[in-house]
C-alpha cells in the first residue's frame, strides 16, 4: 500500500471533469489510497457527483471523498476554497485546473454554413461562428472570461502552492481553438474588448504556462503541465444546440475524425487522457513541463493517445512574463481587497 494520493478536480461534476475523475480512477491502481476533492458551484452538484463517483469504483476500497464549493467569477469563493484545502490537507498531488467556460451567446448559422460547406473538417476545429458576448465584467470588476479561465486558475495556484511544492502537478486545460486566437493585446489583457474572450483566454493561459513553468519546477518541485482535451461533446455550449443540431455536429465530429482530424475525440472520457496521463504518467525528464502543450488526439479508429505539440515561441514567453506581472499585481490588489470587506 503506497502513501495516500490526493487529487483537486476543478469543476468536476459534469462534462471533462467528471471523465478526469472517473480515469483516474482507471489509471491510479486500487491498492494506491486515493481522496479525490470535488469541486462545484453548487452544493447538490457536489453531493451528486460524489454518488456517482462512489458508484463508478464501487469496487475499489481506499478511496475517499471530499468537496469544496468553488466559484472562479468570485476572487473570496477561491481564497475560501485555498483557506479549506490549507486546513484539511497537507499535500496535493495533483491539481486539474479544468473549470471554466465562455460566455457564449449563440450561433452565427449563415458563417457557420459558409464554414461547414468550405471545409467541414476546419469548421469543426477551428470554428469562427460562436458568438460570445463583448466586455462582460465580472464582481471583482475583472474581465469575466480572463477571470474564470486565467486569473482564476493562477491566484488559486499561488494560494495553495504550499500544497502542491514538493512533487505536487497542476494540470490545465487549454484548447486547440487558440491556433485562432487573436494577438496578445497588453493594452487588453483583461479580454474586455476581445471579441472571442474564450479563445483568446485559453491562449493566454498557454502564456501563463510559458512564463512560469519552468521556474515553477526549478524553485518550488511543483510541475505544471498543459493539456488539451481535443474536442468532446460536454454542456459547454449545448444550450445553442437542440437534438437536430447536436445529431448533425456528431456527424461531422466522426467526418472530421474520419477525414484525418486528430483532434475529435468526441467523449469527454477520451479528452480526459492527455490530462490524466500529465498528472500520473509523465515522467519530466522525458516529458518535459516547459513550453508544450499535451493534447488529447485519436486516430481515425477512435483510439486515443497522448499528442506533443504546439511549442512556446519567444514571443510567447515575453508576452506570458507581461501576463503574469500584470496577475501579480492584481493578485495584491485582491488580497488587499480581502483583507479589507473582513474587517
Ligand atoms: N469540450 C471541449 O471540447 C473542450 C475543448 C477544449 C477545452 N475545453 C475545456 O475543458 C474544460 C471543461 O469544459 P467542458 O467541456 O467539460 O464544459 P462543461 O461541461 O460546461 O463543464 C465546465 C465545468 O466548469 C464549471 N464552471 C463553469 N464556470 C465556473 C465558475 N465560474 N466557477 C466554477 N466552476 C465553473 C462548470 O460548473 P457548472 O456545472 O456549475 O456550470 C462545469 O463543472 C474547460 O476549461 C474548457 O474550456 C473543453
Amino acid at each position: 500500500m503506497g502513501t495516500r494520493k490526493v487529487a483537486v478536480i476543478t469543476g468536476a461534476n459534469g462534462g471533462l471533469g467528471y471523465s478526469i475523475a472517473c480515469r483516474l480512477l482507471d489509471t491510479i491502481s486500487p491498492s494506491v489510497p486515493l481522496t479525490i476533492v470535488v469541486t462545484a458551484r453548487y452544493l447538490r452538484k457536489a453531493v451528486e457527483t460524489i454518488n456517482r463517483l462512489r458508484a463508478y469504483a464501487s469496487n475499489r476500497d481506499l478511496l475517499s471523498f471530499d468537496y469544496v464549493l468553488l466559484d472562479l467569477s468570485s476572487i473570496s469563493s477561491i481564497d475560501e476554497v485555498a483557506h479549506q484545502l490549507l486546513s484539511r490537507y497537507t499535500h496535493i498531488d495533483y491539481l486539474f485546473c479544468n473549470a471554466g467556460g465562455g460566455d457564449f451567446t449563440g450561433i452565427d448559422w449563415p458563417a457557420a454554413f459558409i464554414e461547414v460547406i468550405s471545409g467541414p473538417k476546419n469548421a469543426v476545429t477551428h470554428p469562427h461562428f460562436k458568438r460570445e458576448r463583448i466586455g462582460r465584467i465580472s464582481r471583482d470588476s475583472l474581465g469575466w472570461v480572463f477571470q474564470i479561465n486565467v486569473f482564476a486558475n493562477y491566484f488559486f495556484v499561488k494560494q495553495i502552492s504550499t500544497l502542491l511544492s514538493g512533487g505536487g502537478r497542476v494540470i490545465l486545460i487549454s484548447s486547440i481553438e487558440t491556433e485562432i486566437a487573436h494577438k496578445f493585446d497588453p493594452e487588453d489583457v483583461q479580454l474586455i474588448n476581445s471579441d472571442q474572450p474564450y479563445v483568446d483566454s485559453k491562449k493566454e493561459l498557454e502564456l501563463m504556462h510559458a512564463a512560469i513553468a519552468e521556474r515553477w519546477a526549478e524553485e518550488l518541485d511543483v510541475q505544471i503541465y498543459l493539456t488539451h482535451p481535443g474536442i468532446c461533446q460536454t454542456s459547454i455550449f449545448a444550450e445553442y444546440l437542440n437534438w437536430f443540431t447536436t445529431f448533425g455536429m456528431l456527424c461531422l465530429f466522426y467526418i472530421a475524425r474520419w477525414i484525418g482530424s486528430p483532434w475529435h475525440v468526441i467523449t469527454p472520457y477520451k479528452g480526459a487522457l492527455a490530462p490524466v496521463w500529465a498528472a500520473v504518467d509523465a515522467v519530466p525528464e522525458a516529458d518535459p513541463v516547459d513550453g508544450i502543450v499535451y493534447a488529447s488526439a485519436t486516430d481515425r479508429w477512435g483510439r486515443p493517445y497522448v499528442k506533443p505539440t504546439h511549442n512556446a515561441s519567444t514571443e510567447d514567453r515575453k508576452n506570458g512574463a507581461i501576463l503574469v506581472e500584470v496577475m501579480d499585481k492584481l493578485v495584491e490588489d485582491s488580497l488587499e481587497r480581502i483583507k479589507v470587506e473582513d474587517k
